[in-house]
């Protein structure tokens, strides 16, 4: 196995969209007269808008014709667009520029993997819109996470096979995605909520790439860093 190329969620590894996502579906949830939780809130992470939407609406015990669940993804998009328009290339996670400059000099390819149907809008917002050898957002892909397409897709305009290629991953659902993908799946968060990584850090900052890779290296069974 040689390490060819990163593919990087976006919201919760680049950037702490997470939370935005969290504020505008809990304010959505609210004024239908319900609340969510942050715990519950992690599977929502990765997930499409129109399947968080009924996940949401299932956890309420709400019902909906399609045309008002149109309304209400709106909505939150719009909310959430709100809170995006006010980033700036400062809302950039800590260790994220070091991690990519560290990258870059490995010589190691890169591909964005969100489903974010926004993922366009806040590359620009922060500045990051060329830091990608390739970009792979919702607008390309049919099937969410964690559904390994994203990431099969990635892998596939970089012209790198699979097993050449780590996910950087904050959502259970995007690291199940990297794992059928047969890529190694380093975890962004908590080994607790993460359990399928391979290894799992509290951030980029916390990770070098030497460092990353000697422990790729080092181990066939991958440990937890
Ligand atoms: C993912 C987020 O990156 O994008 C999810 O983790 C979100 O929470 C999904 O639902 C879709 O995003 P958007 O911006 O298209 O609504
Ligand atoms: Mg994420």
């Amino acid at each position: 196995m040689v390490i060819k190329a990163f593919l990087f969620d976006l919201d919760g590894v680049i950037v702490d969209t997470a939370i935005f996502h969290y504020q505008a579906w809990r304010r959505m949830a609210n004024e239908l007269g319900f609340d969510i939780s942050e715990e519950f809130n992690e599977q929502l992470k990765g997930v499409s808008r129109v399947e968080s939407l009924e996940i949401i609406l299932q956890h309420g015990g709400l019902t909906l014709p399609e045309e008002r669940k149109a309304e209400l993804a709106a909505q939150k998009n719009q909310w959430y667009l709100d809170l995006v328009s006010r980033m700036t290339p400062n809302d950039i996670l800590p260790g994220v520029p070091a991690f990519f400059s560290q990258v870059r000099d490995a010589g190691i390819k890169t591909a964005l993997g969100s489903v974010s149907k926004n993922a366009r809008l806040i590359l620009d917002r922060i500045g990051m819109s060329d830091a990608f050898g390739t970009v792979i957002d919702g607008n390309k892909i049919t099937r969410g996470k964690p559904d390994p397409e994203v990431f099969l897709k990635g892998a596939d305009e970089l012209g790198v096979s699979p097993a050449d290629c780590v996910v950087f991953e904050d959502a259970v659902a995007g690291i199940d995605a990297a794992k059928r993908a047969d890529m190694i799946a380093v975890g962004i968060g908590s080994p607790d909520v993460l359990t399928q990584a391979d290894i799992v850090v509290p951030s980029l900052e916390h990770l070098t790439v030497p460092q990353l890779l000697k422990s790729l290296d080092r181990t066939a069974g991958l440990d937890v860093y």
